[in-house]
């Protein structure tokens, strides 16, 4: 006979003989009798034992086949789907034993350390909701692929040992045997290999791959983690991938979760999205439009705010919807945490009873408080958080706090969800040392319009550069490239390297540019990052079957891990103990 699975069984069965096998998920043992719920893939089924001695021996996830009858249950289980039969076993076959189990398997709630999860995962993935979580990102990745092969796209593999990627990370380097003193680099994307692969004539490419970062970890980055990665040759206006992206997001969301989503996506600029919202990942589900009142200040007699705008510094107003009233001590740990944030102080002024009170009314005035309530289209029963410095500072600050305060009064409606582009980023930005750099990747074209200013004044110039963020999370990121050799050249010696160090690291791409590049463009997307929303958890570690601890480990398998003198003398590598490994 041949085994049926445990969770398709109804009443549609009873008095059918059955063979199953599958884990013990939960034991009942009332003497003469043995209960039983079988596990497998399927879902769950009731067994019951009567007069088989064997059965005393059962311990929870033991691996058991047995034969026996469908039969109506006396009380049926309304919450299980099989809950109106059970199984009369006849016969029972101990396959494998388990152990005494380090935690419990059979709730939704993990109810062990992470470090313990990961060394037993292959206990952790029993869980339900490790299943349902590996069951829907496969359900995904199918959807995808469906969606983008229907539209010409081909999926093709690109090399992992490769050489240096650049995308802003630490590389992950393997040493070459045949080759000492040489290393592969592991990609920190397929960026380069897939303009190769559109400036070789596959016009759309497509592939669901493992890229590698050697960077401090989150919740929402691993060291090694999965986009969607895509590209399609004569892509020349950002709209039509917005178009075909918009098609594969709306799809994916409707196949793997339900949700009919609006499209097109609303596109913000950088700009417009650091001014409102005081980030480039705004979360749009809730208001809280941040206000620039800086030309509202110019010259009030609050010494503190007239003398910042004199400076070219900003005043800006985060409305707080029906927090006006807050307590001195509430306000006063709102305060604290924006100096952590980098702000000087932050200021309160509450809309209450058609007045507003604030510890700043009797310098500027009501009036122009109640203009600053205007325009932050403030309400009766608001609270209004205002603070001076420079842009930037501002900004952040501001949009930090409306997360968190959105969050904690819970604005935050629950199950929507809200999409947009971010658009005309910055083409470049200055790093830590003050020196130019890539704001996305080398390879991002300028926008045509600001060409003119590209040597002149780099960092006025707007890239031709896109983030789609859900909900706040970055999910996917792209841009339309550099198809002309000149220009890129123009990019590299921007960046301050020298023709020779650009042959060195990127001759292969330069030289296919000689070669009839056609324009092209794409975007990725963090596939762990979209799983991790359309299944609702909160870490990218939920939906990968064995991701790394925050220290990049496994675990599992204790990985990093020594290797023998005989393999370091292979790739003549000598390790200096008191040379310190991580900085
Ligand atoms: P980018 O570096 O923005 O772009 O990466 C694309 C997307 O990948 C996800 N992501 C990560 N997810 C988990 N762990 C990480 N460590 C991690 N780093 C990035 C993010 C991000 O939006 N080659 C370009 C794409 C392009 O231009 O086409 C690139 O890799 O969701």
């Amino acid at each position: 006979m041949l085994r049926e699975a445990c969770g398709l069984l109804g009443i549609k069965d009873e008095g059918r003989a059955v063979v199953l096998a599958g884990w013990v998920h939960r034991l009942r043992d009332l003497g003469g009798i043995t209960f039983v719920d079988l596990r497998d893939q399927s879902g769950l089924v009731q067994l019951v034992f009567r007069n088989i001695p064997e059965a005393h021996d059962l311990s929870l996830e033991d691996v058991i086949r047995v034969k026996g009858v469908v039969r109506r249950r006396e009380a049926p289980n309304p919450k299980l789907p099989t809950g109106e039969i059970e199984v009369l076993v006849e016969e029972l076959e101990i396959l494998s034993k388990s152990k005494p189990l380090p935690f419990p398997v059979d709730t939704d709630e993990p109810r062990a350390n992470e470090e313990t999860r990961l060394r037993f995962r292959f206990l952790d993935l029993r869980r339900e909701r490790m299943q349902r979580n590996l069951r829907l990102r496969h359900k995904i990745c199918l959807s995808i692929r469906n969606y983008l092969s229907e539209r010409g796209f081909i999926e093709v593999e690109t090399p992992y040992l490769t050489r240096s990627t650049p995308e802003g990370a630490r590389d992950f380097l393997v040493p070459s045997r045949l080759e000492p003193g040489k290393f592969y680099a592991l990609p920190q994307s397929p960026q380069l290999f897939k303009q190769t692969l559109v400036i070789s004539g596959i016009e759309r490419y497509f592939q669901i791959v493992r890229c590698f970062r050697d960077e401090d970890l989150r919740a929402d980055r691993q060291p090694e983690f999965t986009q969607l990665d895509l590209e399609m040759a004569f892509l020349e206006e950002p709209d039509e991938l917005f178009t075909l992206i918009e098609g594969l997001v709306a799809h994916v969301f409707r196949e793997a979760i339900g949700v009919e989503l609006e499209v097109p996506f609303p596109r913000i600029p950088y700009a417009e999205a650091m001014l409102r919202y005081g980030t480039d990942k705004p979360d749009l589900r809730f208001g809280m439009e941040i206000v620039d009142l800086s030309e509202i200040f110019r010259g009030c007699d609050l010494r503190l705010f007239a003398e910042a705008v004199e400076r070219g510094e900003v005043i800006r107003v985060l409305p707080v919807p029906g927090a006006a009233r807050k307590s001195r001590s509430e306000l006063k740990r709102l305060e604290d945490r924006a100096k952590e944030l980098g702000l000087g102080g932050l200021i309160w002024a509450k809309y209450e009873h058609d007045a507003i009170s604030s510890p700043i009314a009797k310098f500027v005035g009501e009036g122009l408080l109640r203009r600053a309530a205007e325009q932050a289209h403030a309400e009766e029963g608001d609270l209004l958080l205002l603070a001076a410095g420079p842009a930037e500072t501002v900004a952040e600050a501001l949009g930090t706090l409306r997360g968190e305060l959105a969050q904690e009064l819970g604005l935050i409606p629950e199950g929507s969800w809200a999409l947009a582009w971010i658009v005309d980023f910055p083409l470049f930005k200055l790093d830590e040392e003050g020196k130019i750099a890539s704001e996305h990747h080398p390879f991002t074209s300028p926008h045509p319009d600001d060409l003119p200013y590209l040597e002149s004044d780099p960092l006025r110039v707007r890239a031709r550069s896109y983030d789609l963020v859900i909900n706040g999370v970055e999910i996917a990121s792209g841009s339309i490239r550099i198809h002309r050799r000149d220009l890129q050249e123009r990019i590299f010696k921007l960046l301050g390297l020298t023709e020779e160090e650009a042959w060195e690291k990127f001759g292969f791409l330069l030289r296919a540019l000689e070669y009839g590049a056609p324009p092209h463009g794409g975007i990725a997307f963090g596939l762990d990052r979209l799983v991790m929303m359309l299944v609702g958890e909160s870490s990218i570690r939920e939906v990968i079957a064995f991701p790394k601890t925050a220290t990049g480990a496994c675990p599992l398998t204790g990985a990093p891990a020594e290797v023998t003198e005989e393999q370091l003398r292979e790739l003549r590598l000598k390790i200096e103990p008191e040379v310190k490994t991580r900085s």
